[in-house]
């Protein structure tokens, strides 16, 4: 084990870190170990990790000392931030300065910064197609996240970003899941219209950044940008009707009633939607799927993804 670098990766007890983490550890002859970053090294998720071998080590990404501890001696670092847990952009910033300075304090080779698109490149905050959010951002998950880029730039870190997509695993945890209709038909409800979407099994986003890690140099200072399939609504529900062995409907609504179902963050994901429908062509582009299997030859399907997962998805 001594022989091998550190690959140290924020997140580890989620879903993209998590994958990232056991892709590592399942590659027993690969030049890499894992450091599981988390905030309770003692929770089951991290003992989960520690027993696949990853050093498990405690750290905050709003703490840049615990940060810096945690990167020392690595040779590369997977960093991600937590939009969800505060909902706050402004902190996804504050987040991704301080991954971005404390990998340059410990000099680590190779960065991974998890990435989504500053939609306002699209959408200026000018354009009323869909609301400004927060006085500044039209996806506020997205737009910090790509402000984001420059920090890593700026810092002069060796860094990949790496452009992720919508977790098919939102069918799950998300509660995106199909619901039965007023007729007991179930639909998936999502305002995309005949566009497709670019969207990824989460636990392969981990497998295609061990890919990034393994492919080093060559991918320093490039953007790459990863799905697992381009799939429209009506494709998706095909596609749980297959896997369910019952009818699944499409329910195509409009971005305004999306954003109208009211739940926290409502609003940034209806306008989320919206880029991906209004940008098909430009949102799949950026997420190539040869690349993306190049990355991860284990690289899933939805049919396959519903093949592994469909006992999981609550049906309402
Ligand atoms: N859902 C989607 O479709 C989608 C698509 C693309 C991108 N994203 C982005 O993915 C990001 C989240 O990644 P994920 O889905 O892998 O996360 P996740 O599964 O929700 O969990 C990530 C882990 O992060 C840790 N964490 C939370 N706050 C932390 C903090 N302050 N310091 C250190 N660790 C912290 C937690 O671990 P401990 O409790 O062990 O510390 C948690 O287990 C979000 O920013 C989201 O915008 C989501």
């Amino acid at each position: 084990m001594a022989d091998k670098k550190i690959i140290a990766v924020t997140g580890a007890t989620g879903a993209q870190g998590g994958g990232l983490v056991r892709a590592i550890m399942a590659d027993r002859s690969g030049p890499f170990t894992a450091r599981a970053i988390t905030r309770d090294p003692i929770s089951a998720k991290a003992q989960a990790l520690a027993a696949l071998g990853a050093e498990v080590v405690q750290a905050d990404v709003d703490d840049p000392a615990s940060l810096r501890r945690a990167f020392q001696g690595a040779h590369g670092a997977y960093c991600v931030t937590f939009f969800w847990a505060h909902m706050k952009p402004e902190q996804e910033l504050a987040e991704a300065r301080n991954l971005a300075q404390a990998a340059k304090q410990a000099k680590v080779a190779h960065v991974i910064w998890s990435t989504l698109e500053d939609t306002r490149q699209l959408v200026p905050l000018s354009d009323d197609r869909m609301p400004t959010l927060g006085g500044k951002y039209k996806v506020p998950h997205f737009d910090a996240k790509g402000e984001a880029d420059g920090i890593f730039a700026e810092a002069g870190v060796p860094t990949t970003c790496l452009v992720t997509s919508f977790y098919w695993d939102n069918f799950i945890h998300f509660g995106m899941g199909p619901k039965q209709g007023p007729d007991g038909t179930l639909a998936i409800t999502l305002p995309m219209g005949d566009a497709r979407l670019a969207g990824i099994a989460a636990e392969d986003i981990g497998k295609c950044a061990y890919g990034v890690f393994q492919k080093g140099k060559d991918l320093i200072g490039k953007t790459v940008g990863i799905a697992g399939e381009h799939l429209t609504g009506a494709q998706m529900a095909a596609g749980f009707a297959q896997a369910l062995g019952q009818p699944v409907r499409y329910n195509a609504i409009t971005p305004e009633t999306y954003r109208g179902f009211g739940f926290p963050g409502a609003d940034d994901l209806g306008n989320m939607f919206q880029v991906d429908r209004d940008f098909e062509k430009q949102m799949c582009a950026a997420r190539s799927l040869d690349v993306s299997r190049a990355l991860n030859p284990e690289l899933q399907t939805f049919a396959q993804w519903l093949g592994g997962n469909k006992g999981r998805i609550p049906l309402e």
